[in-house]
């Protein structure tokens, strides 16, 4: 039952208010037990009852709550370094897709790579994005794309998700067609619809059923159908919308009741319309813009049409290969013309929202998970905008410190 004491800013980011309001309070203590945090307030207003509570001493650093990944692509064999090369040299993703690249090369590298080797990559990833303060992490399948392998990677993330991170995943076997299936894709879709999601969601290995919709995927229709697939068996709807071309994903994400449409770049107004009335959230994910030398998701129109806008970083290893949300968070500053108050909201109570854990995480409340991160900044401008390796000097999940370090110098 310790209390934190001596913090220079505490941002609560709770769910009210606008997307720029992270409701600060300055020199702030911040006490918690049994994993939930019992009281927040200025450090002059302490109640008696906390005061002998033992003391740790935040050295007037800025605290956050513990950051939130809503997308990942986590387990995977195998990278594509020659392909991000080819990309440089103008060849596109689609063309390097259809050449037998992209995704589905790394669903062949994914299926020959050994169980324990890809919960050992898993773990040190996540172990990295802990030091990050990064204490929750969306995980999708995708690279397996057969009934045996997307369910052996969602095994792997449950059997991840006694770890240190809350661990939140997704089914994304409709990620591409599978090679095999080109000629007959009708077949893919109905494995996947009869299958894959009623036997991940009867395993309870995944809260969210994701689709690729996109001319080299998914056609809206194929999506619709597994969408609702998934609805009808208790998986929420996630969409990979708009991210090359307008293919009408949001609008298919508002008509779904998605939790959230990610990507983006290419939505039409019609589109960001619609998932303001229908309270889709729009995640989106600033390193997949930058390695496909897209352009930007219209976060500003999106934030004044009225949708939440997350922030994560997509990793995998095509179009993202990073799994640094802090560096991802100073791109969505940078590209997408977010302010950092709007970012940091994004990738902490709005990213949790992405992932339907608004009520646990995301926000520094009385009666939350005590979920924060000890940022070696002043304020909220100064850690975005003073891009270093990592500020982060402690991250702290349900209570339990997961990971410390001097971060690196500020100077
Ligand atoms: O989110 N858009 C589809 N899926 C990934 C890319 C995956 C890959 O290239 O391996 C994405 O960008
Ligand atoms: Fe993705």
């Amino acid at each position: 039952m310790p209390i934190l004491r001596n913090i220079g800013l505490l941002a609560r980011c709770l769910p009210a208010g606008p997307q720029g309001e992270i409701h600060p309070i300055p020199r702030a203590a911040l006490a918690w037990n049994e994993g939930v945090i019992r009281w927040i307030g200025s450090d002059r207003d302490i109640p008696s009852e906390y005061r002998d509570w033992p003391t740790d001493d935040a050295g007037g650093r800025l605290v956050i709550p513990g950051l939130v990944d809503s997308h990942t692509h986590l387990a995977f064999g195998g990278w594509r370094a020659d392909e991000f090369e080819q990309r440089l040299r103008g060849r596109t993703y689609l063309e390097i897709a259809t050449a037998g690249g992209g995704i589905g090369r790394t669903v062949a590298q994914t299926r020959a790579t050994p169980t324990r080797e890809l919960v050992g990559r898993c773990r040190g990833f996540l172990t990295e994005m802990a030091r990050l303060g990064v204490t929750t992490v969306e995980a999708k399948s995708g690279y397996g794309l057969s009934v045996e392998e997307e369910l052996r990677i969602l095994e792997i993330y449950r059997d991840l998700s006694g770890g240190s991170q809350r661990l939140v995943p997704t089914l994304l076997a409709a990620h591409t067609i599978p090679t095999q299936f080109r000629a007959n894709r009708d077949d893919y879709v109905r494995l996947v619809i009869e299958e894959i999601v009623p036997r991940a969601a009867r395993g309870g290995l995944a809260r969210f059923c994701d689709v690729f919709v996109e001319e080299s995927a998914f056609t809206l229709a194929e999506g619709r159908a597994i969408l609702g697939a998934g609805l009808a068996h208790g998986l929420r709807p996630k969409i990979h919308a708009d991210q090359l071309s307008d293919g009408g994903g949001a609008a298919l994400a508002a008509e779904v009741g998605a939790a959230s449409a990610d990507h983006l770049e290419y939505v039409s107004e019609s589109g960001i319309g619609a998932m303001a009335r229908a309270g889709v959230v729009a995640v989106s994910l600033p390193f997949a813009t930058l390695y496909l030398g897209a352009r930007p998701m219209p976060a500003r129109r999106c934030i004044e049409a009225g949708v939440p806008v997350a922030v994560a970083t997509d990793f995998n290893p095509g179009s993202a290969p990073s799994y640094h949300l802090p560096v991802a968070m100073t791109l969505a500053c940078t590209l997408q013309r977010m302010t950092p108050a709007e970012v940091l909201k994004g990738a902490t109570i709005i990213a949790a929202r992405a992932i339907g854990l608004e009520e646990e995480v995301g926000s520094l409340e009385e009666g939350k998970s005590a979920d924060f991160a000890l940022i070696d900044a002043d304020s909220v401008e100064q850690w975005l905008y003073h891009l270093r390796p990592n500020a982060c000097v402690k991250a702290v999940a349900r209570g339990r410190e997961i990971a410390s370090g001097p971060g690196s110098p500020s100077q």
